[in-house]
Formats: C-alpha cells, structure tokens, sequence
C-alpha cells in the first residue's frame, strides 16, 4: 500500500480549507485535546461558559459528522480516559461513537484496559485505532492483540514528536516497528504515524513508506503551499537526537506478558483527560 495522508484536527474547518487547497486527505483524526481547540469550545470557554458532559459529548458528534461527510477512508474518535478508567467504561463509549459516523476507528489508549477493548471490540468487526505508541512492546501487543483482524481494522499510532521532546529520535521507533512487523509477517496492523512536528518528519514517513501519515493543520498547509514536495532519492533522515535500539520482542507472545508503562503513555491519558476535562464546569465533571 503506498502512504495514505490524514489531517490530524478537531476542526472541520481544516479539513475543507487543505481538500480545497488539492491536498489529497483520505482521513482524519482527531484527539480530546484537538477538539477542545475547535473555535466554538474555545470561543465558549473564554466566556466561562462551561460545558456539561452530554453538550461536549453533543459537539464532538457534531464535529466527526460533518468530517466523516468529507473523507472516506477514516475518522479517527478518541474515548475519554483517565488513568482510572476502567475497559467497561471505554468500550461504552466505544460502541456509541461507532454508530455516529460510517466510517470511525475508535482511537483507544494502547494501555492494558485499551487492549482490552481493542481485542473485543476486533471481535466484533469494530475499526480501533490504538494511540500513545512509544514502545515497540506496545506494537508487539497490540499485533497480538489484534489478531485475526480484517486489513485496515486495526491502527497504531506511534508518537513521533512526543519522542523528539525528550530528546529521542521519534522515527526510529517507527523504523522498528515497520522492521519488527515485517519480519514477524504482520499484516493486520497498520501503522499511522502520528505526533509530526516538522516537514522534516513529513518527508521522512514518506521515504520510509508509512501505511498512514497524519499531519497538523499547518504543516500540511504549507507543504501544500511548497507544491507538496517529497523526499529526493538521497534524502537522509538525520535529527541528531538519541537512537532508541532495537528491541526482540515476539508478536505471537499473548499480549498481558508485555510490560506497556511508560512515562509518555501515563503523561499523555492524563494530558489528554485533563485538557477534556478543563471545558467541564464543577456539574459537568461530577
Ligand atoms: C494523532 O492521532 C495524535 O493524537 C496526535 O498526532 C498527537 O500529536 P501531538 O503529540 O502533537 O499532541
């Protein structure tokens, strides 16, 4: 398959300015902290008018619907998830933002009760979408996980840019995986690399042939203005951040026995319930 492109917004809005623009969009996802950036919730909270659960909840719908009307191929929704949500909870929500839109892969945390759900909601024919990837244990996991799954069922989005944050070089892990699927014969997981921050990751996904690319609003609003230029034959990727090794690890191990902590993972469930929570007032978030 050669590389897809998704918009990586909560803002309908975007999707219609890059489709106009010519950029080729085939999904899109979304994420809490995404949505909470749309013009009306911001709009709303500068006012201090919060919101209840069931309104944001309301808007969210809102918000994938009108997205799903201008791309095919996926709209990513995430479920809200502290670090105390339970697998029960998740795959309600699951199961309800399934049936908003036709075409949804339900973004889940790739943390233990996300797999959880992951694994039922695959059994059920439902399209996941497993977030906050730092690790290739999480990938082996997930592949476990997730077995049995139909082609494009299942995604995984490993963070690219939360890496480079501190200091690790992002792609490596995405090199890794890509290698450690490859050797192991998966074909079930796709991989979307998410969390890009730069032309410079833009054009190294595409020379590594990424299953899925999802990019910010503005980055991709200027590679559109650049003329969409992609990697010449020589291009190397070369950020001068740390490597992260290689790591054995064997996909048909049951997924409980990988170890899925990581301090990114926790930070980003946590950063993402809170910037969720922050457009609840105190009734909304009892
Ligand atoms: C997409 O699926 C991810 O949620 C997103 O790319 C995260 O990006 P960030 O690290 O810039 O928040």
């Amino acid at each position: 398959m050669s590389t897809h492109l998704y918009l990586d917004s909560g803002d309908p809005q975007h999707t219609r300015d890059l489709l106009e623009q010519g950029v080729l969009l085939a999904g899109v996802t979304t994420n809490p902290s995404l949505v909470v950036r749309h013009p009306e919730v911001v709009a709303r909270i500068e006012q201090k008018e919060y919101f209840t659960k069931n309104e944001i909840n309301a808007l969210y719908k809102q918000i994938v619907q009108e997205i799903a009307t201008m791309v095919d191929e996926s709209v990513s929704v995430e479920v809200y998830a502290n670090c105390d949500t339970t697998a029960r909870e998740m795959l309600e929500q699951a199961w309800e933002m399934n049936g908003w839109i036709h075409n949804a892969h339900i973004k889940l945390p790739a943390t233990p009760a996300g797999l959880t759900v992951a694994e039922q909601l695959v059994a059920e024919g439902i399209r996941v979408n497993l977030t906050l990837c730092f690790t290739q244990e999480q990938a082996a996991a997930v592949a476990s996980a997730t077995v049995g799954a139909a082609p494009g069922q299942v995604l995984l989005s490993p963070f690219i840019g939360r890496l480079d944050d501190k200091g690790q070089n992002g792609m490596s892990l995405i090199y890794h995986i890509q290698r450690m699927y490859h050797e192991a014969g998966v074909e079930h997981v796709r991989l979307l690399a998410a969390s890009l921050r730069s032309r410079e990751h833009l054009l190294a996904c595409y020379a590594a042939d990424v299953d899925i690319i999802t990019a910010p609003y503005q980055l991709l609003l200027e590679w559109s203005d650049d003329d969409f230029p992609m990697p010449e034959e020589s291009f190397m990727y070369e950020p001068g951040l740390i490597e992260i090794p290689y790591e054995e690890h064997d996909v048909h191990t049951p997924w409980r026995s990988f170890t899925l902590q990581h301090p990114l993972v926790t930070a980003g469930v946590e950063g993402f319930a809170e910037d969720w929570d922050a457009v609840l007032g105190e009734v909304g978030r009892k």
